[in-house]
C-alpha cells in the first residue's frame, strides 16, 4: 500500500527526513513514522490517538464525515436489515459472506458450545450478591483461561479457532448467568434448539417454575442489537484487546481486558448512563436545563449518547436503532413511552442548538439502545453486558488479525516526560 509517488518531508533543526506514505483502500493517507526516532531522534505526541493509526486492518471501515460503517465492505444498515448476527460474525471473522452450508456448519458449532464448564457455577457463587454484571463478566471471562486451558496457545491456529468459537458461543450464557446471579434466580442452561438471540433471552428471562416462550419480535430486535454492536474498528476496548494481546497474553485474558475497558461511561457504559440521564430529565420541560448543563464548561455533565470520536455526522447505528425503538415499542404495545418522548425531544433540541451542530455532536449508538432494552425487560445494569457480548466477535476478529500479522510488535507507546530531572536521594532526617 506504500505509494512511492507520495512522500512527506519533515524538517526540524538541521534535519530533513523523508517519510513514506501509505494509501489505504478507503480513508485518508497515512504517514509512516516508524523510523522517526531511529533516524531523527524525536517522538510524536498524540494523546488519545486522535491522528495515529495504531495498526493496519481489513475488517471494519468508518467514514466519520459521511456517517458510514462498513464491515468487510458491507454497510451496516444492509447487514442490520438483511443479515443476522451469526452471519455477521462469520463475515467479520473470515472476511466473506458464507455459503448456506458454511453458515449452517458455523451456527451448529456455536450452538453446540454454549454450555459453561459446570465448575464455573462455583466461581459465580464467589461474587457478592449485589455485584454489577459487568464486574462478574470481567472476572468470569478472565477465568476461562483456567477452565479452558487447552485453547490458550496463541501460536496454534487450531487452539485460536477453538478459543474463538468458545468465546462467541459462551458469552450469552456468561452474560445471562451474571444477570441471574445478580437477581438471585437459578441459572437457566442453554438450549440447542433455539437460535443465538432466543437462547440468550430465554437464559435471562426463563425460570424453572414455568414454561417460557420466546417472543419472535423480541428475538429479532435482540439479534439486531447484537449485529449493530458487532465491531467498530480501533475503538478503546478493541485497542485494549490488541495491546493486551501484543504481549502474547492468552485470548481469554485479552477479551476480559476489553470488557473492563468497555465498561467506562465514555464507551460502552454510555448506554446505561444514557437511559439513567433520560429518566433523570423525566419530562420534556426539563430538557433546556440539561442542554444548558451540557454546554457549561464548568459542569462535567455531558449529554450521554451524544458525540463520537470518529463520527462527525449521524452514527448509522443510531439511525437503525431509532427505527428499531419505534418498531419494538409499537409491536410490544407500549404506547406513549415517556422516556422515548424525552429522547426524541432531546435529540431535536440538541440538533437545533449551534453548540452541538458546530461541534458536530450527533446521537450515537447508545442513545436509543437503552430504550429498546428496557422495553424488552432488561434492567440498566445489563445494557453494557449486552454490548460486551455483541462486541466479542469484533474483539476476536481484530485479535486474530493481529496475531497472524507478521509485522506485529509489542505495543509500547513512548511519552513526553514532564517530571523531575536526575537528583540525589535525600535522607529522611534531612527532609
Ligand atoms: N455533550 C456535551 N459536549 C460534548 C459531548 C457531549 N456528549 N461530547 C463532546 N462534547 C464537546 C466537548 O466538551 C468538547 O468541547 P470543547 O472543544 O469546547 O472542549 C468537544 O465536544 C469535543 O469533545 P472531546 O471530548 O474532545 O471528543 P472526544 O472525541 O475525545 O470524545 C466521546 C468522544 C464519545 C467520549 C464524547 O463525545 C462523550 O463523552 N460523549 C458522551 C458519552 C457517550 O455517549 N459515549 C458513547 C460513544 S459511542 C459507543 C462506543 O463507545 O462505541
Amino acid at each position: 500500500m506504500t505509494d512511492d509517488s507520495k512522500k512527506a518531508t519533515l524538517t526540524f533543526g538541521d534535519k530533513e527526513l523523508e517519510l513514506p506514505i501509505f494509501t489505504p483502500t478507503e480513508g485518508p493517507d497515512v504517514i509512516d513514522i516508524r523510523a522517526l526516532y531511529a533516524k531523527g531522534g524525536v517522538f510524536t505526541y498524540d494523546p488519545g490517538f486522535t491522528s495515529t493509526a495504531s495498526c493496519d486492518s481489513s475488517i471494519t471501515y468508518i467514514d466519520g464525515g459521511k456517517g458510514e460503517l462498513l464491515h468487510r465492505g458491507y454497510p451496516i444498515d444492509q447487514l442490520a436489515e438483511k443479515s443476522h448476527y451469526l452471519e455477521v460474525c462469520y463475515l467479520l471473522l473470515y472476511g466473506y459472506l458464507p455459503s448456506a452450508a458454511q453458515l449452517e456448519e458455523f451456527e451448529n458449532l456455536v450452538t453446540n458450545h454454549t454450555m459453561l464448564h459446570e465448575q464455573m457455577v462455583y466461581f459465580y457463587r464467589g461474587f457478592r450478591r449485589d455485584a454489577h454484571p459487568m464486574a462478574i463478566m470481567t472476572g468470569v471471562v478472565g477465568a476461562m483461561s483456567a477452565f479452558y486451558h487447552d485453547s490458550t496457545d496463541i501460536h496454534d491456529a487450531h487452539a485460536r479457532e477453538v478459543a474463538t468459537i468458545r468465546l462467541i458461543a459462551k458469552m450469552p450464557t456468561i452474560a445471562a448467568w451474571a444477570y441471574k446471579f445478580s437477581i438471585g434466580q437459578p441459572f437457566v442452561y442453554p438450549r440447542n434448539d433455539l437460535d443465538y438471540a432466543s437462547n440468550f433471552l430465554r437464559m435471562c428471562f426463563a425460570v424453572p417454575a414455568e414454561e417460557y416462550e420466546v417472543n419472535p419480535i423480541l428475538s429479532r430486535a435482540m439479534d439486531r442489537i447484537f449485529t449493530l454492536h458487532a465491531d467498530h474498528e480501533q475503538n478503546a476496548s478493541t485497542s485494549t484487546v490488541r495491546l493486551a494481546s501484543s504481549s502474547g497474553a492468552n485470548p481469554f485474558a485479552c477479551i476480559a481486558a476489553g470488557i473492563a475497558c468497555l465498561w467506562g461511561p465514555a464507551h460502552g457504559g454510555a448506554n446505561q448512563a444514557c437511559l439513567e440521564m433520560l429518566k433523570e430529565i423525566g419530562t420534556p420541560d426539563r430538557i433546556p436545563e440539561f442542554i444548558a448543563r451540557a454546554k457549561d464548561k464548568n459542569d462535567p455533565f455531558r449529554l450521554m449518547g451524544f458525540g463520537h470520536r470518529v463520527y462527525k455526522n449521524f452514527d448509522p447505528r443510531a439511525t437503525v436503532m431509532k427505527q428499531s425503538a419505534d418498531e419494538v415499542l409499537e409491536l410490544l404495545g407500549v404506547e406513549n413511552n415517556p422516556v422515548l418522548q424525552v429522547a426524541k425531544d432531546l435529540e431535536a433540541a440538541a440538533l437545533a442548538d449551534p453548540y452541538f451542530s458546530e461541534k458536530k455532536l450527533f446521537p450515537n449508538v447508545d442513545f436509543y439502545s437503552g430504550i429498546i432494552l428496557e422495553a424488552m425487560g432488561f434492567p440498566t445494569s445489563m445494557f453494557t453486558p449486552i454490548f460486551a457480548l455483541s462486541r466479542t466477535v469484533g474483539w476476536i476478529s481484530q485479535w486474530k488479525e493481529m496475531i497472524t500479522d507478521p509485522t506485529m510488535k509489542i505495543g509500547r507507546p513512548r511519552q513526553l516526560y514532564a517530571g523531575e530531572s536526575l537528583r540525589d536521594y535525600v535522607n529522611i532526617e534531612d527532609r
